[in-house]
């Protein structure tokens, strides 16, 4: 690929931040781009085969799980910018997980002895990367502490939690009162895939948690209003119990 394409890419990925122009253009060199149709998979949990690096340089991407029955189970959203595959380089066991495109994308692939190459002649680079790492450790920490709980009201107040720590910007709103935003908010479909549920509970409590004022839809956007309505108390007796619970 073109390599000033290619390093304009590189420059907007946070990862590569600690990197000068000159570490940055041999990257450049190495890497392919690789264009992926929605729906298109990216990679397949448990393959052994590729052993690469991937950023988004385009679109957005899903990784989950497939259980037993079949069903997915949505780890986190990816977009612009985010990198993915880094565990099987690192520990060189199979891949942890799949990941699908959910919009066309464009993605820049490293192989791994490049990219473990600059790792090595590079600390910060490696800081980056553990850095990165221990967001997602936190973020999993989290989705598991609201996966055990007994409600599905609970797990996706924990869901929408979780989007305003990672993506949520604070702005005004109407009455001047700052709230939160998700810009291009999940689907219904992919919040039930995050929390555990169907898209029909989740279609309901969203319409219950704007009956109460706690959240609104406006265009692709989720705006929080109320985020206490979403954390609990420590009896129990919270603001689930205004809402139907159903599993
Ligand atoms: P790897 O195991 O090589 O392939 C699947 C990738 O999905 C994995 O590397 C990570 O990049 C990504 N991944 C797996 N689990 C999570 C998670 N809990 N949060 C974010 N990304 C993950």
């Amino acid at each position: 690929m073109g390599s000033v394409k290619a390093i304009e890419l590189l420059k907007g990925v946070d990862l590569f931040s600690s990197l000068d122009n000159e570490q940055l253009e041999t990257l450049a060199r190495l890497v392919i781009m690789q264009n992926y149709d929605k729906d298109e998979t990216i990679i397949l949990e448990d393959d052994e085969s590729v052993q690469a690096l991937f950023l988004i340089a385009e679109g957005e991407v899903k990784v989950y799980m497939t259980g037993t029955d079949k069903r997915e189970t949505i780890l986190t959203l990816l977009g612009k910018g985010d990198f993915f595959g880094e565990m099987s380089l690192i520990d060189g066991e199979p891949r942890s997980a799949s990941v699908k495109a959910v919009s066309p994308s464009e993605v820049l692939i490293i192989r791994r002895e490049h990219f473990i190459q600059q790792v090595r002649a590079t600390p910060d680079l490696a800081m980056s990367l553990l850095v990165e790492m221990s967001k997602r450790l936190r973020k999993a920490n989290r989705q598991i502490g609201s996966l055990a709980m007994l409600t599905v009201y609970g797990r996706i107040a924990g869901t929408i939690l979780n989007l305003v720590e990672e993506r949520g910007v604070r702005i005004h709103g109407e009455n001047g009162k700052m709230v939160t935003v998700i810009r291009n908010r999940p689907t219904q479909k992919q919040l039930a895939e995050m929390s555990g549920t169907t898209r029909e509970t989740v279609s309901r409590v969203l319409s219950q948690l704007q009956k109460k004022g706690t959240l609104s839809l406006a265009n692709k956007d989720l705006i929080i209003l109320e985020e206490g309505d979403l954390k609990f108390t420590d009896d129990g007796k919270d603001e689930r119990s205004t809402l139907d619970d159903e599993d």
